[in-house]
C-alpha cells in the first residue's frame, strides 16, 4: 500500500531531477547558457551536432553557425566551437589536452603515436626526439633529402607526366599526388630503397590498392580492419628492411666481403632511413623500450600516420591546386613565368644528382607559387573539421564568455578560413590575396620591433597570415608542416601564428608539373570536397590532360 502511494511521487521526483539535470540546467543555469547554441535544442541535446556529423555536415554546419552567431558557438550541452584569435591562443597555444577523438589515429591496436597521445608529458618526449628532422633548416641541408627530392621528382614523377603528354593519356591528378605524397615521406622515413614504389610506370594497381586500402581505414569504410591490418604488415616490413639495411651499415668487415659490398652498392643507391632511425634510436634510449619487436612496432605506428597524412594531405593540396590553375591559364602562365626565370633544375629530361639547398630555397621563395599554394591550403584545406580539446581545471575564458573545465572546446580551419572580414569572398579561390598583404619577415626585420608582444601589436586582427591555419598551431602543430612546406625563422611564439608559409613537397610537384606542362581539366566530377575526417574530392579524382609547353 505504501509503495503505491509513493510510486508516482517517486516516479515525478525522478522526472524533476532529470528534467532539472539534463533541460533547466544546461539551458539556464549553466555558464554556458550563455554562449549562443548552434541550434535551438543544442544546449540540452546532443542530437543536432552528431547528426550533422553522420551525414558529413559538420565542418559546413559549424561555419555556417560562427558567421550567425559570431565566435563563439555551443555546438551541443557541454561542447562549444570558437572561431577567433582569442581561442586559438587559449586552447592550442595554452596546450589544452586533446580528446579521445584522435585515439582513432593509434595503429597496431592502439599503439600510440605522437598524433594520438592525449597527454601533454608522455607526447613531449617524442615530440622532442623527432622535431629537428623535420625543421626548415635540417631538410634544406639535408644530402638525403636532396638526393630523395631529386629521386622522387625527376626519376620517378617526372617519366610519368611526359610519357602521359607525349602518348595523350589523361592522368588522375588525385591518384598520382596522394601516391607521390605517400612515396616521398615513405622514402624519408626508410631510405628511397625501401620506401613504397607507387608513382612510377607499372606500379598503378599497387599505388590503387594502397589508396584503397589508406581511405578505407582513414574514413572507418566497411572493411576498415582488414585494410588497416594490410597496411600495418606494409609499414612493418618496411620497418625490417630499414632495420637490416642500417645494421648492415654498422656491421664491420669481418662479417663477410659479400656483405660489406651489398651495403656498399645500397648506400650509392638508396638514401638513408632518416626517420626511422632516429625513431628507433630514441625509442630505445629516452623512452626506455628494450624489447625490439615493441620498439619497432611503436616506430611502425609513428611512420604510418605520418605516411597517411602525407598522403591525404598532399594529395588534397596538389588536385585542387591543379583543378583550380587548370580553369586558370593566364594563371599557370604567370607561375610558369616565375618558374622559368627562377632557373629550377625542373625541366624534362634532367641530369640532375640532386636537388641542392640553393634550388630547394629558390623553390621556396617565389611569390606566386608561395601565394597559390596559401591559397589552396585555406579554401580547401585538407582538414577541415574540429580539432577537439577538454578545457583544463579552473576554466577558461574565450571572447568574454566563461567555458568551465571538462568541456569539449575545438576551433575548426573550415570555420576560421571563411571569415569574411579576414578574407573577403571566401569562397572563391584567389591566390592574390596573399601576394598583397604585408609580409610577416618585413615588418620582423624592422627596426622598431624589438619584441615578440609588440609585433603581435602592430598586427591586426584582420591579418590572415593569423588566420591561416591548416595545421593547427602550438605544441601539437603538424609536425610536418615543414615537410609539406616550410616556415620561416621567426622565434616560435610568433611562427606558430604568423609565418609566412611554403610548402616543399607541393611545391616541387607543382613546379615540375607547371614548368613542362599545361594542363586541362578531363573529368571533375565530384571535385567537391568531403565534409570527414579529411576533405579529399568526394569522387577520389581529378582527371586531367596534358600538353608539353613550348621550349624557349
Ligand atoms: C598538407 C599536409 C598536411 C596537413 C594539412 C596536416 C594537418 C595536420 C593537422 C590539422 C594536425 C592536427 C593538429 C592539432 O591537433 O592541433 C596534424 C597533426 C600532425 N601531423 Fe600533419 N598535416 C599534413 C602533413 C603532415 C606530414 C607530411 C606529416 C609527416 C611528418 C604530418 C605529421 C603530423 C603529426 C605527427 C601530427 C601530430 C602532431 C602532434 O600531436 O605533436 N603531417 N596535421
Amino acid at each position: 500500500m505504501n509503495v503505491v502511494f509513493y510510486f508516482p511521487l517517486f516516479a515525478v521526483f525522478i522526472f524533476l531531477y532529470l528534467f532539472y539535470y539534463y533541460v533547466v540546467h544546461p539551458a539556464i543555469i549553466s555558464p554556458l547558457s550563455k554562449i549562443p547554441p548552434g541550434h535551438p535544442t543544442a544546449s540540452f541535446l546532443p542530437l543536432w551536432i552528431w547528426w550533422k556529423r553522420r551525414i558529413g555536415l559538420e565542418s559546413r554546419t559549424i561555419g555556417a553557425a560562427h558567421q550567425r552567431l559570431g565566435p563563439v558557438v555551443r555546438l551541443a550541452p557541454n561542447e562549444v566551437s570558437v572561431a577567433s584569435l582569442d581561442g586559438l591562443r587559449k586552447i592550442y597555444v595554452g596546450g589544452f589536452n586533446r580528446t579521445e577523438w584522435f585515439l582513432q589515429f593509434s595503429n597496431f591496436d592502439g599503439t600510440p603515436n605522437l598524433a594520438s597521445m592525449l597527454h601533454s608529458n608522455v607526447h613531449t618526449t617524442r615530440r622532442r626526439s623527432v622535431s629537428n628532422i623535420y625543421s626548415k633548416s635540417y631538410l634544406f641541408g639535408s644530402s638525403e633529402f636532396q638526393k630523395l627530392a631529386k629521386i622522387c621528382v625527376l626519376d620517378r614523377l617526372l617519366p610519368v607526366l611526359e610519357e602521359a603528354a607525349r602518348a595523350d593519356i589523361s592522368i588522375d591528378i588525385y591518384s598520382l599526388g596522394c601516391g607521390f605524397g605517400a612515396e616521398f615521406f615513405s622514402g624519408y622515413a626508410f631510405g628511397s630503397s625501401f620506401g613504397l614504389d607507387l608513382v612510377r610506370r607499372g606500379r598503378e594497381d599497387e599505388r590503387e590498392r594502397f589508396l584503397k586500402n589508406d581511405m578505407t581505414k582513414l574514413m572507418g569504410w566497411k572493411g576498415a580492419k582488414l585494410a588497416a591490418k594490410k597496411l600495418e604488415n606494409q609499414l612493418l616490413q618496411m620497418c625490417m628492411a630499414a632495420e637490416k639495411h642500417l645494421k648492415s651499415r654498422s656491421s664491420d668487415v669481418k662479417d663477410g666481403k659479400l656483405q660489406q659490398i651489398e651495403s656498399e652498392v645500397l648506400e650509392r643507391t638508396s638514401t638513408y632511413p632518416v626517420v626511422y632511425a632516429q625513431l628507433i634510436g630514441s625509442i630505445r634510449t629516452k623512452e626506455n623500450i628494450s624489447d625490439p619487436q615493441d620498439a619497432m612496432v611503436l616506430a611502425a605506428s609513428e611512420i604510418f600516420d605520418n605516411t597517411e597524412a602525407s598522403t591525404v594531405g598532399v594529395g588534397i593540396a596538389v588536385t585542387y591546386a591543379i583543378y583550380e590553375l587548370s580553369r586558370r591559364p593566364t594563371v599557370q602562365n604567370s607561375l610558369r613565368r616565375e618558374l622559368a626565370a627562377a632557373e629550377l633544375p625542373l625541366k624534362y629530361p634532367s641530369q640532375q644528382q640532386s636537388l641542392s639547398t640553393m634550388v630547394l630555397r629558390k623553390l621556396d621563395a617565389l611569390p606566386i607559387l608561395d601565394s597559390l599554394v596559401m591559397e589552396t591550403l585555406r579554401r580547401y584545406t585538407p582538414v577541415p573539421g574540429p580539432l577537439r580539446r577538454y578545457v583544463p581545471k579552473g576554466g577558461t575564458t574565450i571572447d568574454g564568455y566563461f567555458i568551465p573545465a571538462g568541456v569539449t572546446i575545438s576551433s575548426s580551419s573550415y570555420a576560421l578560413h571563411r571569415q569574411k572580414d579576414v578574407y573577403p569572398q571566401a569562397e572563391s579561390w584567389q591566390p592574390e590575396r596573399w601576394t598583397s598583404t604585408t609580409d610577416s619577415t618585413t615588418i620582423r626585420h624592422s627596426k622598431q620591433i624589438e619584441s615578440d608582444e609588440s609585433l603581435e601589436n602592430v598586427r591586426s586582427e584582420q591579418d590572415l597570415r593569423r588566420w591561416f591555419w591548416p595545421f593547427g598551431s602550438g605544441g601539437r602543430m603538424c609536425i610536418g608542416n615543414h615537410f609539406a612546406m616550410t616556415g620561416q625563422f621567426l622565434r616560435p611564439s610568433v611562427r606558430l601564428r604568423t609565418s609566412t608559409y611554403h610548402f616543399i613537397e607541393i611545391k616541387l610537384l607543382l613546379a615540375s608539373v607547371y614548368l613542362n606542362y599545361n594542363t586541362t581539366i578531363i573529368d571533375d566530377f565530384g571535385i567537391q570536397q568531403m565534409d570527414a575526417v579529411v576533405g579529399a574530392p568526394v569522387g577520389l579524382k581529378l582527371v586531367v590532360g596534358l600538353s608539353r609547353v613550348a621550349d624557349d
